[in-house]
């Protein structure tokens, strides 16, 4: 019998896609929420450079920005905002994406770029269809 497909493969294999095609996307990964602890974002599949930041409160960083607004957040000069989290010493411009199921917030797609203000509308567009194509697939797929 088929094993059930599982969601990581899928979330593995976006962020693989992306950023190969995509030379400023310099560090792409998933970040989930936390199940048993809704209050905190959990690393997931990511291409790039390992990260310290494997645990994130939504009250922090970009990526907190991101699930309390349930809004996409671009940044084009992450030093000169108060709320970044460094990742890397490279990194220079940020996007965070929210992904949603059943109109809440599950999740977020996050992307740095060591070149500044480096993420415009089309990388917007279409990274905010990543993220429903991963929300319809957890919808579809309840654990
Ligand atoms: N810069 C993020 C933290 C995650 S790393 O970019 C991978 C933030 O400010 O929330």
């Amino acid at each position: 019998a088929a094993t059930a497909p599982t969601l990581e493969p899928l979330q593995q294999g976006i962020v693989t896609a992306i950023a190969q095609r995509l030379p400023y996307y310099n560090w792409t990964g998933f970040y989930m929420l936390d199940p048993h602890d809704p209050e905190t974002l959990v690393l997931g599949p990511f291409v790039g450079a390992p990260t310290t930041h494997v645990r994130i409160p939504v009250t922090e960083g970009i990526c907190g920005a991101a699930v309390a607004s349930g809004e996409t957040v671009i940044v084009d000069d992450v030093h000169s905002d108060p709320r970044y989290l460094s990742c890397s010493i490279d990194t220079k411009s940020e996007i965070v994406v929210p992904i949603y199921v059943q109109g809440k917030v599950i999740g977020e797609i996050d992307i740095d770029s060591h070149d500044s203000a480096a993420f415009t509308n089309a990388d917007r567009d279409f990274l905010e269809e990543a993220a429903q194509i991963v929300g319809a697939y957890i919808e579809q797929h309840p654990a």
